[in-house]
């Protein structure tokens, strides 16, 4: 990966214009762009929202807790997803899987 400097310049050289930038900057994250399996595969210890070094585990939690019981309340709790939502998409695949293995777990 290259990074870009402040004249939209790599330091091999590269160039992309302003409009590229404001459009990577603007596309918006695809829910469904993590699988269940990826998200499942993260360990506790991963730090998936990086504005707000949330971890999974830490999305974890208070879904078994009982502090958090959807992605709305583990934002609120976390503040995963607060900062720039690239994480979004990971955040919530991680909420999915939890809600269906809490759920698979339940007594019937
Ligand atoms: S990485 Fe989570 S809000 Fe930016």
């Amino acid at each position: 990966m290259e990074y870009m400097s402040d004249t939209g310049t790599s330091p091999t050289g590269a160039t992309a214009s302003l409009a590229d930038l404001r459009n990577l900057l603007a596309e918006e994250p695809e829910l469904d762009e993590v699988s269940p399996q990826e998200a499942a595969a993260v360990t506790d210890e991963t730090v998936v929202c990086w504005c707000n070094n949330v971890t999974a585990g830490e999305i974890r939690t208070p879904l078994h807790d009982g502090t958090a019981c959807d992605l709305e309340s583990v934002q609120r709790c976390t503040r995963a997803t607060g900062g720039c939502g690239k994480c979004l998409p990971m955040v919530a695949a991680i909420v999915n899987v939890e809600l269906s293995r809490k759920e698979n777990a339940s007594p019937r």
